[in-house]
């Protein structure tokens, strides 16, 4: 049996009408202070928001993964790397001796930039992605890779600017481009990632919309949530499209040295060292507590990253970028690294393996690295409104209208495999299926309820359950 199910959405999806209108001066709250309410009971400062806060609301699955967060629910929804699997002994004596020998620098203010010796240590991890021509000036330490997204759309995105994202993409980086009033469009992805024929489409239909299309964001390996990596040959086609069209890329690499089979293909960022905005994490190879990323950026962008850095947090936290340096000096980290690929690809079979022993009617493609699963449900379910059946069922995952600008995805749920242990993995698959098994049934008897959903409320404000 095949289980490709690997996305193919329109190559131009229609954005929401909230998202569509650039910048709406203010969305719904803007509205409701026009009609007349200045203000609520609740909060008295209803009136006085910004126009972008009015188009942030915590997502309406938040509270749900609240739940999901009880031991007894087997949790196939958050990107959280098993930290566990650390060697936290050592760790800890590491920074113990860290804070007793270089504390008073350790625990002062840093530079905007971020530590020297650090830029120099990440030019090491990139080189095994192929980027070996950057230089420690060109890297610029972000408070995780979450922070070079925003900062990287808060020097590139006006309002109503398009940004492109492959159809699904990451829910964070989504709720990202919506606080900067962007309007994403979304491109198809298949088993060999972006296509980039869509890609040239979208381009041309902006433009000659007269719309201006600031960047492609795009995830090239073990895509969240789509699991796929970018081919090879299609790196460089997209490269040179968009040169052709002067349009800048974002990749987005926080999963590229966790292939499961293989080496990593080089980034984009290998070919490119003018068109292509890099940004990595220090999160999902090592730990996400430290919330240590970087961004490698050409000479001019890297400097109005670092003014907007130092404007929003003055300098990333030298205690945690110490910790990393002492930690990539003093332990096996590219041992690490292996041992949680190991661990990982064991995770996944123990998942792909569930899904095809419990759940034969769903179908999803079998990541070759990295976290994510990305299944499609049985005609006429929708994940969304599943959930909370699946959650009082002691199991959760997190819908696929999270990653998706518009409310597609109803027939998508993203699983994670990287958090709970095989058994675990197999004891939610078992859970899930029965779920799903009894919503095909009601679905049967009673007809779809799977509507077209046009809210896209998920990927507003995703709590870190999301990642
Ligand atoms: C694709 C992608 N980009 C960025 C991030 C943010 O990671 P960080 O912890 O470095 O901020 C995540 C986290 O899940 C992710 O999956």
């Amino acid at each position: 049996m095949t289980h490709d199910t690997t996305p193919t959405q329109p190559a131009t999806t229609p954005a929401p009408s909230a998202a569509a209108a650039p910048a709406p001066p203010g969305g719904p709250a803007a509205s409701a202070t026009a009609a007349g309410g200045a203000g609520t009971r609740l909060d008295p400062w209803f009136g006085s928001y910004a126009a972008r806060a009015h188009g942030m609301r915590a997502s309406e699955i938040r509270a749900l993964f609240a739940v999901a967060n009880r031991p007894e629910v087997v949790s196939l929804a958050g990107g959280m790397p098993f930290i566990e699997g650390l060697p936290l002994d050592v760790i800890g004596e590491a920074v113990q001796r860290l804070i007793a020998t270089k504390g008073t620098t350790a625990l002062q203010y840093g530079s905007g930039q971020g530590d020297e010796e650090l830029r120099e240590r990440i030019l090491e991890i990139v080189a095994l992605e192929g980027i070996t021509d950057a230089h420690p000036d060109d890297v610029v330490v972000t408070t995780g890779s979450q922070q070079g997204l925003d900062l990287v759309t808060r020097i590139f995105v006006d309002p109503g600017d398009v940004v492109l994202a492959e159809a699904p993409s990451y829910v964070g980086a989504l709720g990202v481009f919506r606080s900067y009033e962007a309007q994403v469009q979304h491109v198809p992805l298949d088993a060999d990632g972006l296509v980039p024929e869509a890609l040239e489409r979208a381009i041309v239909q902006a433009r000659s919309a007269g719309q201006r299309v600031k960047f492609l964001y795009t995830i090239p390996n073990y895509h969240n949530p789509a699991g796929v990596t970018l081919s090879l040959e299609r790196r460089q086609r997209v490269l040179e499209i968009c040169k052709r069209h002067g349009v800048l890329i974002i990749e987005d690499n926080p999963y590229g040295l966790l292939g499961f089979d293989r080496e990593p293909l080089p980034a984009l960022r290998a070919f490119d060292d003018e068109g292509v905005v890099y940004l990595g994490s220090f999160s999902k190879t090592f730990a996400p507590g430290y919330r240590v990323g970087w961004v490698i950026a050409p000479h001019a962008v890297r400097e109005k990253l670092v003014l907007a850095s130092e404007s929003s947090i003055l300098s990333p936290s030298n205690a945690s970028q110490m910790a990393i340096t002492t930690y990539l000096a003093t332990c096996d980290w590219r041992g690490q690294i292996k041992a949680y690929r190991e661990m990982y690809r064991e995770r996944r079979d123990a998942m792909v393996g569930a899904l095809s022993e419990h759940l034969p009617s769903a179908s999803w493609n079998v990541p070759d690295g990295g976290f994510y699963v990305w299944v499609r449900l049985p005609d006429g379910l929708d994940a969304r409104s599943m959930l909370p059946r699946a959650v009082t069922e002691r199991v959760a995952y997190v819908p696929g209208t999270a990653f998706f600008y518009d409310g597609q995805g109803a027939d998508h749920m993203r699983l994670s495999f990287c958090y709970p242990t095989p058994e675990r993995i197999r004891e939610g698959v078992r859970r899930l299926a029965s779920v799903v098994n009894s919503e095909a049934d009601l679905v049967r008897l009673f007809g779809t309820h799977a509507e077209p959903d046009d809210d896209p409320r998920d990927a507003e404000h995703p709590s870190p359950n999301l990642a």
